[in-house]
């Protein structure tokens, strides 16, 4: 039995009873006990270390069309827009002089950006930065064009699994879409030798608690090096759009849960968490989190690449960003942490 102990709290993550009482407690002094022993476990890996990603957001054209995301094809109300290879340079250029050493970029599945194109991208990140971590967040790919990327120079590869449960991933996509897709999209990254992040939102519509340990019982077995978990928010021109955001104290619960399932894993206290509650992202750090991903694109593009509304930080410049975050994690009693960061021990 692997038992994580604390002085107030264990939870047996062997046992589905176990995790499903974590998942479903109402509890505020269970939750509390779940969150100083997440904080342990990732102390001991990581100490009070907070690692920068610089997030380059540089397409919101997606031929995708969950119905949970703002940039939906079948969004019209979208603006849309494509950073040129010169623009996402200057932004990873700017992410530099600010001290980041690994760049995520990220985008809709936008077929402009064919494998040679995101090749060519990759070459540029690499050829500039070359001590640079590169992370991508493309969306679904076929093993050759992921393999492609890898040896242009990209080490990371984020792709959110989003529920691990059939039934309820064919509630939150279209028929074209399958889950056994983007896990076969998972392992072979993996196997191809990428640091690898799946994730999922918590409170997306028709999600129950038995999806959520599916959630948990799927990382154990894919062993991702991250996991990115973020509350559901409606977007208003999306099918989703009259649901409820997902909570925060749940949210705050899952990430405990992974961090002690996954006691290696990078975590990030993400933009979803800051945008639910004005200390998200915080009180996610406090859950076990220890990565924060602040926003380096371009100021007039980022209120456009609009996932959910009332996303934070879209007015701020990069800068503003990196001391804000700094300021926050201090506060707190963490250390930002502007090395690479790289997944320990595996
Ligand atoms: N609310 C919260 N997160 C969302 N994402 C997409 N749409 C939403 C939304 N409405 C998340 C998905 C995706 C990641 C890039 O953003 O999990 O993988
Ligand atoms: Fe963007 Fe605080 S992190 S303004």
């Amino acid at each position: 039995m692997q038992e994580v102990l604390t002085a107030e709290a264990s939870v047996d993550i062997d046992s589905d009873d176990a995790l499903l009482h974590s998942i479903t407690t109402e509890a505020p002094h269970e939750a509390a006990a779940l969150f100083a022993a997440a904080r342990k476990v990732r102390e001991r890996h990581y100490g009070k270390d907070v690692y920068f990603r610089g997030l380059i957001e540089f397409t919101n054209y997606c031929k995708n069309d969950c119905y949970y995301c703002g940039i939906r094809r079948s969004n019209g109300k979208a603006e849309r827009y494509r950073l040129s290879l010169k623009e996402i340079l200057d932004c990873c250029r700017a992410g530099d002089a600010l001290g980041y050493k690994t760049f995520v970029l990220q985008g809709g599945e936008d077929p402009w950006f064919t494998d040679k194109r995101i090749v060519e991208l990759v070459t540029a990140v690499r050829g500039e930065f070359p001590e640079h971590a590169i992370t991508l967040s493309i969306g679904e790919r076929s093993r050759k064009s992921y393999e492609a990327f890898f040896h242009a120079g990209a080490n990371r590869y984020l792709l959110r699994h989003e529920t691990a449960c059939e039934e309820h991933y064919a509630k939150l996509h279209p028929p074209e879409m399958s889950l056994a897709e983007r896990k076969q999209c998972l392992y072979d990254l993996k196997e191809i030798g990428y640091q690898v992040g799946a994730g999922f939102m918590v409170g997306s519509p028709f999600q129950k608690p038995e999806h959520l340990l599916e959630d948990l019982r799927f990382l154990r077995e894919l062993q991702p090096q991250m996991v990115g978990i973020g509350p559901f928010i409606p977007q208003k021109d999306t099918p989703f759009g009259a649901y409820p955001a997902g909570a925060l104290n749940l949210t705050l619960r899952m990430l405990a849960l992974v961090r002690l399932l996954l006691p290696q894993a990078l975590i990030p206290a993400t933009t979803a968490l800051g945008t639910i509650s004005p200390d998200g992202r915080e009180q996610g750090l406090m859950a076990g989190a220890n990565v924060v991903m602040p926003n380096l694109s371009p100021r007039e593009t980022r209120k456009l690449y609009a996932l959910y509304d009332n996303k934070i930080c879209t007015g701020d410049e990069a800068a503003e960003c990196r001391y804000c975050m700094e300021g926050r994690i201090r506060r707190f009693g963490f250390t930002p942490a502007m090395c690479r960061g790289d997944a320990s021990g595996r």
